[in-house]
């Protein structure tokens, strides 16, 4: 939640949401030209996008946080609460913006009641219902993050469940961020955007896809042709 003041009194304070988006890569080329379009608020990793770069999380994560100035997930690979919370505490002590993610999952929710308790702010991962992150929530998580495009790939509407969760989440004052993740296309992104979602986490493929309609590059075309009718022939 962005809040900007208007007017001269504290009256006339306007809160207003503004969508975040982050990028969901490890891949610092990839983040270096996203982070040049001004546009991206943060980062998502996952253990599958960290061995892709074929670096440690920790050593990832440092340089990914160089170039991004926004939070940054970072997830542990434990299995069990008392693994994980030492993890997690090594991953929070990288950067101020990491934030740890952790599997939704019983442990994991263990984990972000103590997280919670140090102030490490966590991102509850490998959400796939209403009913996980309502637990989430209730644990105190800083960020859920429901899998659309998986829901989606198994034949299901991954959107409804993005619906649902921000109209229990509406019901009550849960600070939870709802982070609308395993986004296939900028349709996902449009749809999650209808739904109030707080933040959306783009593939670079996907960010880069945001930015096209071929009727602004058949448009610019054109303006570009008349203009070099006339003037370039002025030049000439
Ligand atoms: O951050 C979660 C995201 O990386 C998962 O996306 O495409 O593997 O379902 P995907």
């Amino acid at each position: 939640m962005i809040i900007e003041a208007t007017g001269k009194s504290a009256h006339s304070v306007t809160i207003k949401r503004l969508m975040k988006f982050f990028l969901d890569s490890a891949n610092l080329a990839e983040l270096k030209d996203a982070a040049s379009w001004g546009i991206v608020d943060g980062v998502t990793t996952n253990p599958s996008l960290i061995a892709k770069e074929g670096f440690p999380v920790q050593e990832q994560v440092r340089k990914i946080c160089d170039i991004i100035d926004g939070d940054v997930s970072a997830e542990v690979v434990s299995l069990v609460a008392p693994e994980m919370i030492v993890e997690g505490r090594r991953l929070a002590a990288i950067h101020k913006n990491i934030v740890v993610k952790v599997p939704l999952i019983p442990e994991g929710i263990k984990a972000v009641a103590a997280f919670v308790k140090e102030g490490i702010r966590t991102n509850v991962t490998l959400c796939f219902s209403a009913a996980q992150a309502l637990v989430a929530a209730k644990a105190g998580a800083y960020i859920v993050s429901p899998f659309v495009g998986r829901v989606d790939d198994i034949g299901w509407p991954g959107i409804e469940m993005i619906d649902d969760i921000m109209t229990i989440y509406r019901n009550y004052d849960y600070k939870t961020q709802v982070l609308a993740a395993s986004v296939r296309g900028p349709l996902s992104v449009i749809q999650a955007a209808k739904a109030g979602a707080h933040i959306v986490t783009l593939p670079y493929k996907v960010m880069q896809q945001m930015f096209h309609h071929p009727l602004t590059e058949k448009g610019l075309e054109q303006f570009l042709s008349d203009h070099r009718k006339v003037f370039d022939l002025v030049n000439a």
